[in-house]
């Protein structure tokens, strides 16, 4: 048959054992044979039924004169069919379009929808860099290839700073009035009000941003803001959000989706004091958040001072990532409304983020399944 792959396997169903699972995963149909009377033949079958990685049928080639009480056993184990093992080829052809198709074994759930992965960007004082890294994390997070550049990843800033929020104003989008209502109207977003909320750049990056007008923070609830988070990552392989710096309740909902925090500081003694203050406050009621400590607007030290070591002990955290000081670059992208990558790729901020986004995404990819969360 021209558009069949055949591979044999000597041995009955049982003693492959291993291998017939493997089969069982990558092959459309399983033609085994086998004899009347066989009970550890038909606990094989079971097994391999009952297999969530299943995609082949399974089709039993038996003795001519198989009892019909056999043929019903068989079938009740989980076989799509039972054949004479003295079948012609030309009805083999004739039944493999049908068996083709698996049916899905009994106890088979379909697997749970995979969320797309959250990061969320915190801040330990204002001004310090978190809506500059959000939205070039986010950026880098598309993992563009190749010549054409084509992003292997969807990705979606969410600006919940919805009162200063700078998303918009950084990618050159359109503010949002979406986040507005949601506040004054108390609506709970689906995917439908996501759809309608979202901008997009010219370079493929996602934005739902903060409104225009000012929008009461306090008034927004963890049910309105667990909702929204959910809707994105239902549709976006990456969340990033970027956090207001007032601490307001529905925070909780943020970090419940969260699967790694970015906790911009710097080394300065306030912004490290602040920065404890916070993880305490993220970790009280989330003891696995996975938080990492970025060090903004300042260079990687050859050596790490004295201060240095004393902010990472306070912190019980290394300080793998810094980002540069480097105005020049952050210039040239907010003036034209451009992520780095496309306003200054080569600039050593620019960079610094790339290293960011590839260590992030290696991270994440590490950690599937994503986190218990929801379900
Ligand atoms: N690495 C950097 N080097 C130099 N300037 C930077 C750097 N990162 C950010 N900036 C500048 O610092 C200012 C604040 O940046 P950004 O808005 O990203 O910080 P933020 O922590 O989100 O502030 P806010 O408290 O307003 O939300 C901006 O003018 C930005 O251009
Ligand atoms: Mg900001």
């Amino acid at each position: 048959m021209p558009d069949v792959e055949l591979e044999r396997r000597e041995g009955s169903l049982t003693r492959l054992n291993g291998a017939a699972y493997r089969l069982s995963a990558t092959a459309d149909v399983i033609l085994f044979r086998t004899t009347p009377g066989e009970d550890l033949d038909l606990e094989a079958i079971r097994t391999l039924h009952k297999s969530p990685e299943r995609t082949a049928s399974l089709i039993a080639l038996t003795a001519p004169d198989l009892p019909l009480a056999e043929a019903r056993r068989i079938i009740q184990a989980g076989v799509t069919d039972v054949l004479p093992w003295d079948t012609d080829a030309d009805e083999l052809r004739q039944h493999l379009d049908r068996w083709r198709k698996p049916k899905l074994p009994a106890l088979y759930e379909a697997p749970q929808h995979r969320r797309g992965k959250v990061v969320t960007v915190a801040q330990a004082r204002g001004g310090i860099g978190a809506s500059t890294l959000a939205v070039n994390l986010a950026d880098r997070l598309m993992d563009r290839r190749g010549l054409r550049k084509v992003a292997r990843n969807r990705v979606v800033v969410l600006d919940l700073d919805l009162q200063f929020g700078s998303v918009s104003s950084l990618l050159d989008v359109k503010e949002n009035e979406a986040l507005y209502q949601m506040a004054t109207d108390g609506t709970v977003p689906d995917a439908t009000f996501v759809n309608h909320a979202l901008a997009s750049t010219p370079q493929g990056l996602w934005v739902l941003g903060a409104p225009s007008r000012f929008a009461p923070l306090e008034v927004l609830t963890a049910v309105q803001v667990g909702a929204l988070v959910d809707a994105l990552s239902d549709q976006f392989d990456y969340v990033v959000i970027d956090l207001p710096r007032s601490l307001v309740l529905w925070i909780s909902a943020v970090l419940e989706r969260t699967d790694r925090l970015m906790l911009v500081t710097d080394c300065t003694v306030p912004s490290v004091r602040q920065s404890r203050r916070l993880l305490d406050l993220y970790l009280e009621n989330n003891p696995a958040l996975h938080v990492e400590v970025v060090m903004s607007q300042e260079h990687k030290p050859l050596v790490r001072g004295s201060h240095h070591r004393e902010a990472a002990k306070l912190l019980e955290r290394p300080f793998t990532h810094w980002l540069p000081f480097d105005p020049r670059a952050v210039r040239k992208a907010s003036d034209r409304g451009l992520p780095l990558s496309a306003a200054a790729g080569s600039s050593p901020l620019s960079k610094s983020i790339a290293a960011l986004g590839r260590d992030t995404l290696a991270a994440l990819m590490r950690n599937e399944p994503a986190h218990a969360r929801r379900h």
